[in-house]
């Protein structure tokens, strides 16, 4: 009874568009959700940053190179926005960090792709970055508080990340026809991972529901797809580029592009960890984690050994 009114408060005010903050009330399944999604996202940000990391030191220029280094260190930053918001809902961050060490927590299957040639670092932007954007800009409404939060802040960084890798794109496209053709193998291998990254279709997403129910998503999947080829199939235009889709056209009655089925199988089979580098990813993480642990340890002698002389202080202060 008591849990009956408590839940009918919690949706009335999910309905009235009010946040949901860390000490309210929630349904264990609202809460349960929100740490899956927050820390898969958390956890597709740092893992993001490999495969752009291994192009750092080749990067064609001192200026590619500076916003190839910010733009990765953002993604790191967004990791750490969002392990904070899942902390508030209750649970540590090494238990996260263990859970995608382990392969239990999953992160986005897009990141287990390689980046082989310095034109990817045009299209992972310009399409990665991109389709996150639409994921992220809808995220800014959730209706839990911190995560809300965390995604505006996130939402302005990732702009900056989709330009710098159109501008790159757009660079090889006005290049060489060597440079064009570049810029045109690396749209061919991330235009169908990018529409992935929306997940399933609505009809085989098993959470869209109850999601959309409690404004956790305020789209669906397949809506922001929509959005996203939308959106982007001008831009490839712009560069005259072809988008590898013979199905793709504007469908005039719609208002939108018709665009060719998705190759589901191979999305499922990355995520299942057969990608083609998912061990490699998850290789790197442990051995950075393993590699940082001393500076975990040293900050906490620190902040042990502060408390001790505030402690200290004190008591010299009282005598
Ligand atoms: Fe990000
Ligand atoms: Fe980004």
């Amino acid at each position: 009874m008591q849990d009956l009114t408590l839940e009918h408060a919690f949706q009335s005010k999910i309905d009235a568009d009010q946040k949901i903050e860390p000490r309210d009330w929630m349904p264990d399944i609202y809460r349960k959700t929100l740490i899956r999604q927050i820390s898969q996202h958390a956890h597709s940000e740092i893992v993001g940053m490999l495969p752009e990391g291994n192009w750092i030191t080749r990067a064609p220029s001192l200026r590619r190179k500076v916003a190839l280094i910010a733009k990765v260190q953002d993604e790191g930053g967004h990791g750490l926005y969002l392990y904070a918001a899942a902390e508030t809902l209750g649970i540590d961050r090494a238990t996260l960090i263990e859970e995608l060490h382990s392969g239990k927590a999953k992160y986005s299957s897009v990141f287990n792709y390689q980046a082989i040639t310095w034109a990817d670092m045009g299209a992972i932007g310009w399409l990665v970055d991109g389709a996150a954007i639409m994921n992220q800009v809808a995220l800014c409404r959730t209706s839990y508080g911190p995560y809300a939060r965390a995604m505006v802040r996130i939402c302005k960084e990732e702009s900056f990340h989709q330009r710098q890798g159109y501008e790159i794109m757009l660079t090889l496209a006005q290049g060489s026809p060597e440079q064009k053709a570049m810029a045109q193998d690396a749209l061919n291998r991330w235009w169908w991972p990018a529409l992935m990254m929306f997940g399933p279709n609505d009809k085989e997403s098993l959470h869209t529901e109850q999601s959309m129910r409690w404004r956790i998503k305020r789209f669906t999947n397949d809506e922001l797809r929509q959005r996203f080829v939308d959106m982007t199939v001008p831009q490839a235009e712009f560069l005259g580029l072809t988008v590898p889709d013979p199905d793709l056209k504007w469908n005039e009655e719609r208002g939108h592009y018709d665009f060719g089925p998705i190759n589901w199988d191979e999305f499922w089979n990355v995520v299942k960890g057969n990608g083609p580098c998912n061990l490699q990813r998850i290789k790197a993480r442990r051995k950075a984690h393993d590699d940082g642990a001393w500076v975990r340890e040293a900050a906490m002698a620190y902040a042990e050994k502060r408390k001790q002389r505030e402690v200290q202080m004190g008591i010299e202060h009282r005598a």
